[in-house]
């Protein structure tokens, strides 16, 4: 893992910059569900760091956006785990300082990936009725953000409910040639653009109950290929 900006991506990502040669760590030296033994290349990130990294996204939101209510719209299914833990980071800030922060959590639910490729088109295929964003401010909260086309087209249809302001807090931005999508205001980790699943992340709807962050073997895509 390396520190400092290296993202070939334009505007306004930061956060912990992975780089292209990280091999990650071996999956000896950590924990996980003895079901995927196989079907795993290497822990990519722990899930300590992605704790802390959190903590650390929470304080960031709470300093800019702390003194107003929000709806955090939770991007599912991938989002889950990034957003409950986000939320919890967010509670305790609030009740550790005088800022008493009114959240809604609210869920929107999209599908882009069959196996481990992209599909071109924004599916929304479940979710609340959106007007409750009217004249809100809205933290969009989303595990992975690559092309940013999702985003973007995400975005666009968040605005159309005309919220007073809008954030979004991405786990993981991927490091893609084409750029042109939208990218988050809050970053976890700038990624090289390499298929990573657990917390809460999805290979064909596996490895989500898997807490670090992992590559997947060849193994283990050819096992849970549809
Ligand atoms: N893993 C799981 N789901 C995803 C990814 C990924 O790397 N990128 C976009 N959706
Ligand atoms: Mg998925």
């Amino acid at each position: 893992m390396a520190d400092g900006p290296i993202n070939k991506t334009e505007g306004k990502v930061g956060g912990i910059v992975i780089r292209d040669d990280w091999p990650g760590y071996r999956l000896d030296l950590f924990t996980y569900p003895e079901h995927y033994s196989g079907d795993l290349e290497c822990v990519y990130l722990p899930h300590g760091i992605i704790m802390d990294r959190t903590e650390r996204l929470a304080r960031n939101i709470m300093d800019d956006i702390g003194d107003h209510d929000i709806v955090v719209l939770c991007v599912l299914k991938g989002g889950y785990q990034f957003c409950v833990d986000l939320v919890e980071y967010i509670k305790a800030l609030s009740r550790n300082s005088n800022k008493s922060l009114l959240m809604r959590v609210d869920f929107i639910r999209l599908k882009s990936y069959l196996n481990d490729q992209s599909t071109e088109d924004l599916h929304i295929v479940g979710g609340e009725d959106l007007s409750v964003l009217t004249e809100k401010n809205v933290l969009i909260v989303e595990a992975v953000v690559d092309t940013g086309k999702t985003m973007k087209a995400l975005l666009k249809h968040v605005e159309t409910f005309r919220p007073k302001m809008v954030k979004v807090a991405g786990l993981l931005v991927k490091r893609v040639a084409s750029g042109m999508g939208s990218l988050p205001d809050y970053v976890g980790f700038e990624i090289p653009n390499r298929f990573v699943v657990g917390y809460a992340l999805d290979y064909n709807e596996y490895f989500r109950d898997l807490n670090h962050i992992c590559v997947i073997s060849e193994r283990g895509k050819i096992k849970y290929k549809i």
